[in-house]
């Protein structure tokens, strides 16, 4: 491949927030799940798994704990600017539940085991070291969903639910919750948010 093909395929990926009903097959879920699975991860411990969701009723019951989380927030503030920030945010919150696919990333958590013969490096650098990693395998995975022809958006407003998720999803207690990811064919065109320049980001050192 040549540099110019990856380098399109990154910049025309774009966050969908809108989806057809077209269905999402199996074998299309597994390729991208396979590209994740090749993704860098630390000490290639691969700490991460993938919940795949395409039941409806799930989704509604997730999409219900995020909403009933919104309007708690929603009753609880005081100031008008903030209220009205938060109700235009939260369609972001909530679109996951017309997505066909919706994908669950977890990453484990470090056994007290490993905390105690490691008890001289942070618990948060060990946290970040296996967010970093299934951080990789996502953004694998949302390459080769665009790649694909489908369109994919991460989302982690939906954590504000974060309690109820995990119960909802039954999922096991050495496992975090890093984020969703949204999936399916595009209904529709996105567009394409600035980047910061380049100067902007970097900073030369010699
Ligand atoms: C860690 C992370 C969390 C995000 N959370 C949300 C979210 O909760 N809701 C949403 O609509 N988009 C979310 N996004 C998508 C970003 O808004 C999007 O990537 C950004 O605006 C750039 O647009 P692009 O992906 O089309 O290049 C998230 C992206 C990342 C990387």
């Amino acid at each position: 491949m040549l540099p110019d093909d990856l380098l399109s395929i990154i910049k025309d990926r774009r966050s969908t927030r809108k989806f057809t009903d077209k269905e999402v097959s199996d074998e299309v879920l597994m390729q991208i799940i396979d590209a994740g699975r090749f993704a860098p991860s630390n000490t290639n411990r691969q700490g991460w798994k993938f919940l795949l969701i395409k039941n409806d009723d799930l989704k509604e019951q997730m999409h219900k704990a995020v909403s009933d989380k919104v309007d708690e927030i929603l009753d609880s503030m005081k100031s008008k600017v903030r209220y009205r920030a938060m109700r235009a945010y939260t369609k972001y919150f909530t679109f996951f539940k017309d997505a066909p696919v919706l994908i669950v990333a977890l990453f484990t958590r470090p056994s007290v085991v490993a905390e105690l013969l490691m008890k001289d490096t942070k618990r948060v650098e060990m946290i970040s070291g296996e967010l970093i990693s299934v951080s990789m395998a996502l953004q694998n995975m949302q390459l080769m969903t665009h790649s694909l022809g489908l369109g994919s958006c991460i989302l982690t407003g939906p954590l504000l639910a974060y309690e109820s998720m995990k119960t909802l999803l039954d999922i096991e207690d050495k496992y975090e919750i890093c984020c969703l990811m949204a999936a399916g064919y595009p209904a529709e065109e996105s567009f394409s948010p600035k980047r910061k320049d380049i100067d902007k980001i970097i900073e030369i050192i010699k």
